[in-house]
């Protein structure tokens, strides 16, 4: 099925290089008049110009697209706000947020100032929310939305020298889950892409043959797909190097030890059990875990309402 988005309007935090260009030169290319947002800042969050975002408006609009730049700083609430209300100005709805602005201050966390771990959350996290929360109310009037976050392997699975990034990735993973379940009666699709690719912001870490299979186009079409209409909620993508994959967070079905004194030494003993992923559970929210323990105790404890087994 064609994936266009004919009639729809994107903002892209951050779209001004790297990847955010990627997805708003597909995202026009494919009919949405894009907002191209970004602050224009060095890698490590100092300020520059809207030059680059600018940039990208001409590229879109010389292909005949449709778009605008912002120049706003995710950071600010009324930065924010002023990119929703220039929004509604130009084009009159939004119909997507890609939130993709990120900025980088690598250190051991025994070197790291907390400065440099509240500038990182502060950007990723919640600059995501400060967007979020500008479309969010236009999105719940129109019945109609979808928001990417931009998540990181360095948060779901670790990256040396990135305590303040992986902490922010992982908490745009929190904020998809529960705006997927509280955007859901209103037609807003929540999801998340776990990029890989050669930008400004990786150039560094990576060697020129690495380089040379990841380029961010690779990644701009899982992003756009997860931004369309037929977009399924709460699914996490990884892209990259031409592989996409699911991102799944699963539980073990675990031991249940209701109805006996719970010493430390019983998890001890039965923790390979504990740990066992098989079978493995992805639980749909998370009330779906506590209903799930619950009912164990009660069959465990012989009480009504409880599992089909323990
Ligand atoms: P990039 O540095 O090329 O792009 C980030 C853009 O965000 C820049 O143009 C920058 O000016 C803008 N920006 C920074 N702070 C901002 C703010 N406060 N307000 C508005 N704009 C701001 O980096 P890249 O690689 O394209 O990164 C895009 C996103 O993808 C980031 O969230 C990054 O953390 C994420 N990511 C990238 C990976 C990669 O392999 N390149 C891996 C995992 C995640």
């Amino acid at each position: 099925m064609s994936v266009s988005f004919d009639g729809q309007v994107a903002i892209v935090t951050g779209a001004g290089g790297g990847l955010g260009r990627a997805h708003a030169l597909l995202l026009a290319r494919r009919g949405a008049a894009v907002v191209v947002n970004d602050f224009g800042g060095a890698r490590d969050g100092s300020a520059g110009s809207t030059e680059a975002a600018e940039a990208v408006v001409r590229e879109v609009t010389e292909a005949g697209g449709r778009a605008i730049a912002n120049g706003g700083n995710v950071v600010s609430e009324a930065d924010m706000q002023a990119m929703i209300a220039e929004t509604l100005a130009a084009f009159g709805r939004v119909d997507i947020l890609i939130n993709n602005a990120g900025i980088l201050r690598d250190k051991t966390f025994a070197k790291m100032t907390m400065d440099d771990f509240r500038q990182v959350v502060d950007v990723h996290l919640t600059g995501s929310a400060n967007a979020s929360k500008a479309v969010w109310g236009a999105m719940r009037e129109q019945g109609y939305g979808r928001i990417l976050m931009t998540s990181s392997t360095s948060g779901s699975y670790g990256n040396f020298g990135q305590s303040n990034y992986g902490a922010a990735k992982m908490g745009v993973l929190g904020l998809m889950n529960v705006l997927h379940i509280e955007g859901a009666k209103y037609g807003i699709h929540v999801n998340a892409i776990l990029p890989t690719a050669a930008t400004r912001m990786t150039g560094d870490m990576m060697t020129p043959d690495m380089l040379e299979l990841l380029s961010p186009d690779l990644v701009a079409p899982a992003a756009v797909w997860l931004v369309s209409r037929d977009a399924p909620s709460r699914t996490a993508l990884l892209a990259g190097a031409g592989t996409v994959a699911r991102l799944a967070i699963v539980e073990s079905e675990g031991v249940c030890f209701a109805g006996q004194a719970l010493t430390p030494e019983d998890i001890g003993a039965r923790f390979s059990e504990i740990a066992a992923l098989d079978p493995l559970l992805e639980p749909a929210a998370g009330l779906a875990h506590v209903d799930r323990i619950l009912a164990r105790a009660r069959t465990a404890l012989g009480l009504a309402g409880g599992a089909d087994h323990a």
